[in-house]
Protein backbone atom coordinates (compact mmCIF):
# COMPACT_ATOMS: atom_id res chain seq x y z
CA UNK A 1 0.00 0.00 0.00
CA UNK A 2 1.12 3.42 -0.80
CA UNK A 3 1.11 5.40 2.32
CA UNK A 4 0.23 9.21 1.41
CA UNK A 5 0.51 11.47 3.95
CA UNK A 6 -2.32 12.17 6.49
CA UNK A 7 -3.42 15.52 4.96
CA UNK A 8 -3.93 13.91 1.81
CA UNK A 9 -5.72 10.88 2.53
CA UNK A 10 -8.87 12.58 3.30
CA UNK A 11 -8.60 13.86 -0.84
CA UNK A 12 -10.75 11.51 -2.89
CA UNK A 13 -12.33 12.36 -6.26
CA UNK A 14 -15.84 12.98 -5.29
CA UNK A 15 -18.97 11.14 -6.60
CA UNK A 16 -19.23 14.44 -8.53
CA UNK A 17 -16.80 14.35 -10.44
CA UNK A 18 -17.37 10.29 -11.33
CA UNK A 19 -20.88 12.00 -12.88
CA UNK A 20 -18.99 14.34 -14.47
CA UNK A 21 -17.43 12.07 -16.43
CA UNK A 22 -20.41 10.71 -17.91
CA UNK A 23 -20.80 13.93 -19.42
CA UNK A 24 -19.10 13.25 -22.13
CA UNK A 25 -21.30 13.74 -25.57
CA UNK A 26 -20.01 16.29 -27.40
CA UNK A 27 -22.86 18.95 -27.74
CA UNK A 28 -23.37 18.38 -23.58
CA UNK A 29 -24.89 21.76 -22.68
CA UNK A 30 -22.65 22.83 -19.64
CA UNK A 31 -24.27 24.50 -16.69
CA UNK A 32 -21.36 23.17 -14.91
CA UNK A 33 -18.40 25.27 -15.32
CA UNK A 34 -16.80 28.30 -13.21
CA UNK A 35 -15.29 29.84 -16.00
CA UNK A 36 -15.50 32.79 -18.83
CA UNK A 37 -16.64 32.04 -22.25
CA UNK A 38 -13.82 31.23 -24.52
CA UNK A 39 -15.24 33.60 -27.21
CA UNK A 40 -15.04 36.12 -24.96
CA UNK A 41 -10.78 36.88 -24.11
CA UNK A 42 -9.75 39.61 -25.26
CA UNK A 43 -7.32 37.31 -27.31
CA UNK A 44 -6.82 40.85 -30.24
CA UNK A 45 -5.75 43.18 -27.16
CA UNK A 46 -3.29 40.25 -25.77
CA UNK A 47 -1.71 39.47 -29.03
CA UNK A 48 -1.44 43.22 -29.66
CA UNK A 49 0.25 43.59 -26.01
CA UNK A 50 2.22 41.28 -26.37
CA UNK A 51 3.95 41.93 -30.10
CA UNK A 52 4.32 45.50 -28.47
CA UNK A 53 6.97 44.48 -26.03
CA UNK A 54 10.63 45.20 -26.46
CA UNK A 55 12.94 42.21 -26.29
CA UNK A 56 14.01 43.86 -22.42
CA UNK A 57 10.48 43.05 -21.75
CA UNK A 58 10.23 40.00 -23.47
CA UNK A 59 13.31 38.45 -21.35
CA UNK A 60 11.48 39.77 -18.23
CA UNK A 61 8.43 38.06 -18.64
CA UNK A 62 10.86 34.70 -19.63
CA UNK A 63 12.69 34.90 -16.21
CA UNK A 64 11.65 34.63 -12.92
CA UNK A 65 10.28 37.21 -11.09
CA UNK A 66 10.73 38.72 -6.99
CA UNK A 67 8.33 35.77 -5.22
CA UNK A 68 5.83 38.98 -4.25
CA UNK A 69 5.45 39.93 -7.91
CA UNK A 70 6.99 42.05 -10.54
CA UNK A 71 7.55 46.00 -9.42
CA UNK A 72 5.27 47.46 -12.33
CA UNK A 73 2.51 45.06 -11.97
CA UNK A 74 2.52 46.06 -7.87
CA UNK A 75 1.96 49.15 -8.81
CA UNK A 76 -0.50 49.68 -11.34
CA UNK A 77 -2.77 46.95 -9.56
CA UNK A 78 -2.46 49.34 -6.77
CA UNK A 79 -3.99 51.30 -8.72
CA UNK A 80 -7.06 49.38 -9.60
CA UNK A 81 -7.17 48.23 -5.79
CA UNK A 82 -6.95 51.78 -4.55
CA UNK A 83 -10.15 52.28 -6.89
CA UNK A 84 -12.24 49.97 -5.09
CA UNK A 85 -11.55 52.06 -2.02
CA UNK A 86 -8.75 49.28 -0.30
CA UNK A 87 -6.37 50.45 1.76
CA UNK A 88 -3.28 49.51 -0.10
CA UNK A 89 -1.23 51.64 1.45
CA UNK A 90 -1.20 50.54 4.78
CA UNK A 91 -1.34 46.85 3.74
CA UNK A 92 1.23 44.65 2.02
CA UNK A 93 0.18 43.54 -1.95
CA UNK A 94 0.85 40.01 -3.08
CA UNK A 95 0.58 38.40 -6.79
CA UNK A 96 -0.23 34.73 -6.21
CA UNK A 97 -0.31 31.76 -8.67
CA UNK A 98 -4.12 33.02 -8.95
CA UNK A 99 -6.57 33.53 -6.12
CA UNK A 100 -6.64 30.10 -5.10
CA UNK A 101 -2.64 30.02 -4.07
CA UNK A 102 -3.79 33.06 -1.72
CA UNK A 103 -6.71 31.24 -0.03
CA UNK A 104 -3.85 27.91 0.20
CA UNK A 105 -0.85 30.24 1.49
CA UNK A 106 -3.06 31.85 3.98
CA UNK A 107 -4.51 28.63 4.92
CA UNK A 108 -1.19 26.95 5.47
CA UNK A 109 -0.32 30.01 7.16
CA UNK A 110 -3.10 29.71 10.10
CA UNK A 111 -4.18 26.07 10.03
CA UNK A 112 -2.27 23.14 12.16
CA UNK A 113 -4.09 20.10 11.93
CA UNK A 114 -7.47 19.86 13.86
CA UNK A 115 -7.77 23.44 14.05
CA UNK A 116 -11.13 25.18 13.77
CA UNK A 117 -12.05 27.69 11.32
CA UNK A 118 -15.28 29.05 10.16
CA UNK A 119 -16.52 29.08 6.66
CA UNK A 120 -20.15 29.81 5.62
CA UNK A 121 -22.27 27.20 3.88
CA UNK A 122 -22.51 26.40 1.31
CA UNK A 123 -18.84 27.72 0.27
CA UNK A 124 -16.55 27.56 -2.62
CA UNK A 125 -15.41 24.32 -3.12
CA UNK A 126 -11.71 25.31 -3.51
CA UNK A 127 -11.33 27.39 -0.55
CA UNK A 128 -12.94 24.35 0.84
CA UNK A 129 -10.53 21.76 -0.50
CA UNK A 130 -7.38 23.56 0.57
CA UNK A 131 -8.62 24.19 4.28
CA UNK A 132 -9.35 20.36 4.29
CA UNK A 133 -5.90 19.59 2.84
CA UNK A 134 -4.72 21.15 5.73
CA UNK A 135 -7.28 19.42 8.39
CA UNK A 136 -9.14 22.16 9.42
CA UNK A 137 -11.90 21.76 11.35
CA UNK A 138 -15.11 23.52 9.63
CA UNK A 139 -17.18 25.61 11.88
CA UNK A 140 -19.85 26.07 9.37
CA UNK A 141 -22.19 29.80 9.09
CA UNK A 142 -25.19 29.10 7.06
CA UNK A 143 -25.93 31.54 4.16
CA UNK A 144 -29.49 33.51 3.88
CA UNK A 145 -29.89 35.99 0.77
CA UNK A 146 -28.23 38.90 2.88
CA UNK A 147 -25.06 36.69 3.83
CA UNK A 148 -24.13 34.96 6.95
CA UNK A 149 -27.15 34.45 9.01
CA UNK A 150 -26.19 36.41 12.05
CA UNK A 151 -27.43 35.12 14.97
CA UNK A 152 -25.87 31.97 14.11
CA UNK A 153 -21.87 33.54 13.76
CA UNK A 154 -23.00 35.07 16.95
CA UNK A 155 -23.80 31.78 18.57
CA UNK A 156 -20.80 29.37 17.29
CA UNK A 157 -18.55 32.26 18.89
CA UNK A 158 -19.96 32.12 21.38
CA UNK A 159 -20.07 28.13 22.11
CA UNK A 160 -17.09 27.42 20.32
CA UNK A 161 -14.61 25.66 22.48
CA UNK A 162 -11.25 26.37 20.52
CA UNK A 163 -11.39 29.81 19.03
CA UNK A 164 -11.54 29.62 15.43
CA UNK A 165 -8.11 30.09 13.14
CA UNK A 166 -10.01 32.43 10.82
CA UNK A 167 -13.10 33.54 9.22
CA UNK A 168 -13.31 32.69 5.24
CA UNK A 169 -16.52 34.46 3.20
CA UNK A 170 -17.09 35.71 -0.04
CA UNK A 171 -18.90 38.74 -0.37
CA UNK A 172 -19.92 39.41 -3.78
CA UNK A 173 -22.02 37.26 -6.32
CA UNK A 174 -21.44 34.04 -3.96
CA UNK A 175 -20.00 30.91 -5.63
CA UNK A 176 -22.36 29.12 -5.48
CA UNK A 177 -25.24 31.00 -3.46
CA UNK A 178 -24.96 33.97 -5.94
CA UNK A 179 -26.15 36.42 -3.29
CA UNK A 180 -24.69 40.18 -2.29
CA UNK A 181 -23.36 40.42 1.12
CA UNK A 182 -25.92 43.44 2.68
CA UNK A 183 -23.74 46.21 4.08
CA UNK A 184 -25.93 45.24 7.68
CA UNK A 185 -24.67 42.15 7.89
CA UNK A 186 -21.05 43.29 7.17
CA UNK A 187 -20.93 45.96 9.96
CA UNK A 188 -22.71 43.17 12.27
CA UNK A 189 -19.64 41.07 11.13
CA UNK A 190 -17.13 43.29 12.20
CA UNK A 191 -18.48 44.15 15.56
CA UNK A 192 -18.47 40.34 16.22
CA UNK A 193 -15.15 40.08 15.36
CA UNK A 194 -13.76 42.99 16.69
CA UNK A 195 -10.69 42.30 19.09
CA UNK A 196 -11.58 38.32 18.85
CA UNK A 197 -7.95 37.59 17.01
CA UNK A 198 -10.04 36.11 14.12
CA UNK A 199 -8.63 37.38 10.87
CA UNK A 200 -11.07 37.39 8.45
CA UNK A 201 -9.81 36.04 4.58
CA UNK A 202 -12.16 37.92 2.30
CA UNK A 203 -12.72 36.35 -1.44
CA UNK A 204 -13.64 38.59 -3.65
CA UNK A 205 -13.53 37.82 -7.49
CA UNK A 206 -16.87 38.84 -8.77
CA UNK A 207 -17.74 42.21 -7.56
CA UNK A 208 -16.23 43.88 -10.88
CA UNK A 209 -19.35 41.78 -12.91
CA UNK A 210 -22.10 43.39 -11.87
CA UNK A 211 -25.44 43.83 -13.15
CA UNK A 212 -26.60 47.34 -11.77
CA UNK A 213 -24.47 50.31 -10.85
CA UNK A 214 -26.94 50.54 -8.23
CA UNK A 215 -25.10 47.89 -6.91
CA UNK A 216 -21.94 49.29 -5.92
CA UNK A 217 -22.43 50.92 -3.16
CA UNK A 218 -23.65 48.12 -1.34
CA UNK A 219 -20.89 45.85 -2.70
CA UNK A 220 -17.63 47.79 -0.25
CA UNK A 221 -15.66 45.45 0.78
CA UNK A 222 -14.69 44.64 4.45
CA UNK A 223 -11.38 45.10 3.34
CA UNK A 224 -12.78 48.71 2.34
CA UNK A 225 -14.25 49.65 5.23
CA UNK A 226 -10.55 49.23 7.32
CA UNK A 227 -12.36 47.96 10.10
CA UNK A 228 -10.19 49.05 13.61
CA UNK A 229 -8.45 45.34 15.08
CA UNK A 230 -9.65 43.21 13.07
CA UNK A 231 -6.99 41.41 10.33
CA UNK A 232 -8.81 41.06 6.79
CA UNK A 233 -7.02 39.36 4.55
CA UNK A 234 -8.27 39.91 0.81
CA UNK A 235 -7.69 38.10 -1.93
CA UNK A 236 -8.93 38.82 -5.82
CA UNK A 237 -7.91 37.57 -9.50
CA UNK A 238 -7.44 38.16 -12.64
CA UNK A 239 -9.86 35.17 -13.70
CA UNK A 240 -12.99 36.33 -13.96
CA UNK A 241 -11.90 40.00 -15.43
CA UNK A 242 -8.91 38.50 -18.14
CA UNK A 243 -8.54 34.93 -18.30
CA UNK A 244 -8.12 32.25 -15.65
CA UNK A 245 -5.20 30.44 -17.76
CA UNK A 246 -2.62 33.41 -17.11
CA UNK A 247 -3.25 31.68 -13.32
CA UNK A 248 -2.59 35.33 -11.74
CA UNK A 249 -4.69 36.22 -8.10
CA UNK A 250 -3.27 38.28 -5.80
CA UNK A 251 -3.52 38.86 -1.50
CA UNK A 252 -3.93 42.57 0.27
CA UNK A 253 -2.99 41.64 3.53
CA UNK A 254 -1.55 43.53 7.11
CA UNK A 255 2.57 43.89 6.98
CA UNK A 256 3.07 40.54 10.41
CA UNK A 257 0.40 38.28 7.56
CA UNK A 258 2.48 39.30 4.42
CA UNK A 259 6.15 38.09 5.77
CA UNK A 260 4.87 34.41 6.52
CA UNK A 261 2.89 34.28 3.32
CA UNK A 262 5.84 35.54 1.39
CA UNK A 263 7.94 32.60 2.95
CA UNK A 264 5.22 30.50 2.41
CA UNK A 265 4.86 31.48 -1.36
CA UNK A 266 8.40 30.99 -1.81
CA UNK A 267 8.75 27.78 -0.61
CA UNK A 268 5.79 27.17 -3.11
CA UNK A 269 6.83 27.81 -6.17
CA UNK A 270 9.23 31.13 -5.76
CA UNK A 271 6.84 33.79 -8.10
CA UNK A 272 3.98 33.86 -10.08
CA UNK A 273 4.54 33.42 -14.05
CA UNK A 274 6.38 36.58 -15.12
CA UNK A 275 4.89 36.37 -18.34
CA UNK A 276 1.47 36.29 -17.32
CA UNK A 277 2.23 39.61 -14.95
CA UNK A 278 3.81 41.74 -17.85
CA UNK A 279 0.72 41.06 -20.04
CA UNK A 280 -1.60 41.49 -17.13
CA UNK A 281 0.35 45.06 -16.03
CA UNK A 282 -0.12 46.11 -19.99
CA UNK A 283 -3.76 45.34 -19.65
CA UNK A 284 -3.86 47.79 -16.73
CA UNK A 285 -1.92 50.30 -18.10
CA UNK A 286 -3.23 50.49 -21.64
CA UNK A 287 -6.69 50.81 -19.96
CA UNK A 288 -7.99 47.65 -21.44
CA UNK A 289 -9.01 46.34 -17.90
CA UNK A 290 -11.60 48.76 -17.88
CA UNK A 291 -13.10 48.64 -21.34
CA UNK A 292 -12.77 44.41 -21.59
CA UNK A 293 -14.58 44.35 -18.18
CA UNK A 294 -17.48 46.86 -19.02
CA UNK A 295 -17.99 44.44 -22.27
CA UNK A 296 -18.21 40.88 -20.54
CA UNK A 297 -20.36 42.48 -17.93
CA UNK A 298 -22.59 43.20 -20.46
CA UNK A 299 -22.70 40.05 -21.51
CA UNK A 300 -23.54 38.20 -18.39
CA UNK A 301 -25.82 40.42 -17.97
CA UNK A 302 -27.50 38.91 -20.85
CA UNK A 303 -26.70 35.59 -19.93
CA UNK A 304 -27.64 35.88 -16.27
CA UNK A 305 -31.14 37.62 -17.08
CA UNK A 306 -32.01 35.21 -20.16
CA UNK A 307 -31.33 32.44 -17.24
CA UNK A 308 -33.83 33.89 -14.94
CA UNK A 309 -36.37 33.95 -17.34
CA UNK A 310 -35.93 30.97 -18.70
CA UNK A 311 -35.98 28.94 -14.97
CA UNK A 312 -38.55 31.63 -14.33
CA UNK A 313 -40.57 30.29 -17.36
CA UNK A 314 -39.83 26.12 -16.87
CA UNK A 315 -39.26 25.33 -13.07
CA UNK A 316 -41.51 23.86 -11.35
CA UNK A 317 -43.68 25.57 -8.47
CA UNK A 318 -41.58 23.61 -5.92
CA UNK A 319 -38.19 24.73 -6.47
CA UNK A 320 -36.79 28.52 -5.47
CA UNK A 321 -33.83 30.78 -6.48
CA UNK A 322 -32.40 33.98 -5.41
CA UNK A 323 -32.32 36.48 -9.18
CA UNK A 324 -28.41 36.64 -9.48
CA UNK A 325 -27.31 40.36 -9.82
CA UNK A 326 -24.46 39.89 -11.29
CA UNK A 327 -21.10 37.27 -11.19
CA UNK A 328 -21.67 33.42 -12.78
CA UNK A 329 -24.07 31.42 -10.79
CA UNK A 330 -27.62 30.56 -9.62
CA UNK A 331 -28.01 28.73 -7.19
CA UNK A 332 -31.59 26.39 -7.05
CA UNK A 333 -33.13 25.17 -3.62
CA UNK A 334 -35.14 21.93 -4.43
CA UNK A 335 -37.95 20.23 -2.15
CA UNK A 336 -36.27 19.24 1.09
CA UNK A 337 -34.52 16.15 1.18
CA UNK A 338 -33.70 16.06 -2.72
CA UNK A 339 -30.98 14.13 -3.67
CA UNK A 340 -29.51 16.32 -6.44
CA UNK A 341 -27.11 13.53 -7.95
CA UNK A 342 -30.10 11.74 -9.02
CA UNK A 343 -31.46 14.90 -10.90
CA UNK A 344 -27.75 15.01 -12.68
CA UNK A 345 -27.70 11.54 -13.51
CA UNK A 346 -30.76 12.04 -15.52
CA UNK A 347 -29.80 15.17 -16.87
CA UNK A 348 -26.95 14.35 -18.10
CA UNK A 349 -28.76 11.53 -20.09
CA UNK A 350 -30.73 14.55 -21.39
CA UNK A 351 -27.42 16.50 -22.68
CA UNK A 352 -27.23 18.63 -19.74
CA UNK A 353 -25.02 18.97 -16.72
CA UNK A 354 -24.74 21.03 -13.61
CA UNK A 355 -23.15 20.79 -10.17
CA UNK A 356 -24.49 19.39 -7.30
CA UNK A 357 -25.52 21.18 -4.14
CA UNK A 358 -23.53 19.10 -1.78
CA UNK A 359 -20.35 19.91 -3.75
CA UNK A 360 -20.09 23.42 -2.03
CA UNK A 361 -21.36 21.46 1.35
CA UNK A 362 -18.49 21.86 4.00
CA UNK A 363 -19.79 19.21 5.72
CA UNK A 364 -20.78 17.14 2.06
CA UNK A 365 -24.09 16.53 3.08
CA UNK A 366 -26.81 18.53 2.05
CA UNK A 367 -27.66 17.96 -1.43
CA UNK A 368 -31.18 19.33 -2.00
CA UNK A 369 -29.32 22.37 -4.08
CA UNK A 370 -27.82 22.71 -7.33
CA UNK A 371 -25.55 25.36 -9.20
CA UNK A 372 -26.12 26.64 -12.68
CA UNK A 373 -23.99 28.71 -14.22
CA UNK A 374 -24.81 31.15 -16.99
CA UNK A 375 -21.26 32.43 -17.56
CA UNK A 376 -20.04 30.04 -20.10
CA UNK A 377 -22.96 29.48 -22.64
CA UNK A 378 -24.89 31.82 -25.10
CA UNK A 379 -28.52 33.03 -24.50
CA UNK A 380 -29.65 30.46 -27.49
CA UNK A 381 -28.09 27.66 -25.65
CA UNK A 382 -29.59 28.58 -21.99
CA UNK A 383 -33.09 28.48 -24.02
CA UNK A 384 -32.12 25.19 -24.96
CA UNK A 385 -30.74 23.40 -21.61
CA UNK A 386 -32.84 25.22 -19.19
CA UNK A 387 -36.47 23.25 -20.32
CA UNK A 388 -34.12 20.17 -20.63
CA UNK A 389 -32.86 20.63 -16.92
CA UNK A 390 -36.56 20.98 -15.76
CA UNK A 391 -37.81 18.51 -16.91
CA UNK A 392 -35.09 16.03 -15.47
CA UNK A 393 -36.30 17.96 -12.00
CA UNK A 394 -40.11 17.01 -12.45
CA UNK A 395 -38.69 13.06 -13.69
CA UNK A 396 -37.17 12.97 -10.19
CA UNK A 397 -39.24 15.22 -7.91
CA UNK A 398 -42.22 14.91 -9.36
C1 LIG B 1 -15.23 32.44 -4.99
C2 LIG B 1 -13.99 32.10 -5.75
N1 LIG B 1 -12.80 32.37 -5.20
C3 LIG B 1 -11.65 32.06 -5.81
C4 LIG B 1 -11.65 31.45 -7.05
C5 LIG B 1 -10.31 31.07 -7.62
O1 LIG B 1 -9.98 31.72 -8.75
P1 LIG B 1 -8.50 31.71 -9.34
O2 LIG B 1 -7.65 30.77 -8.56
O3 LIG B 1 -8.66 31.31 -10.76
O4 LIG B 1 -8.03 33.11 -9.18
C6 LIG B 1 -12.86 31.14 -7.67
C7 LIG B 1 -12.88 30.43 -8.96
O5 LIG B 1 -13.88 29.97 -9.45
C8 LIG B 1 -14.06 31.46 -6.99
O6 LIG B 1 -15.26 31.19 -7.51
Amino acid sequence: MTRFAHSVSALRSSEIRDLMSLATAPDIISFAGGMPGNELFPLETVDKIYNSLTDKEKQVAMQYGPTSGLPSLLESLSGYLEKKGLPVKKNRLMLTTGSLQAIHILAKAFIDAGDNILVETPSFIGALSAFRSYEANMITVPLNGDGMDISQLKMRLETVQQKPKFLYYAPNFHNPAGIIYSMDVKRQMIELLRNQDIPVIEDDVYSDLYFYEEDIPKMQLLKAMDPERIDVCFTGSFSKILGPGLRLGWMLVPEHIYMKAELIKQSIDACSPSISQVIADKFIRGGYLETYTADVREEYKKRGLAMIEALEKHLPAYTSFEKPRGGFYTWIKLPEGTDSAVILRKAIEKGVVFVTGKTFDPDGVKNDYMRVSFCNTDVETINKGIPIMAEAIREVCG
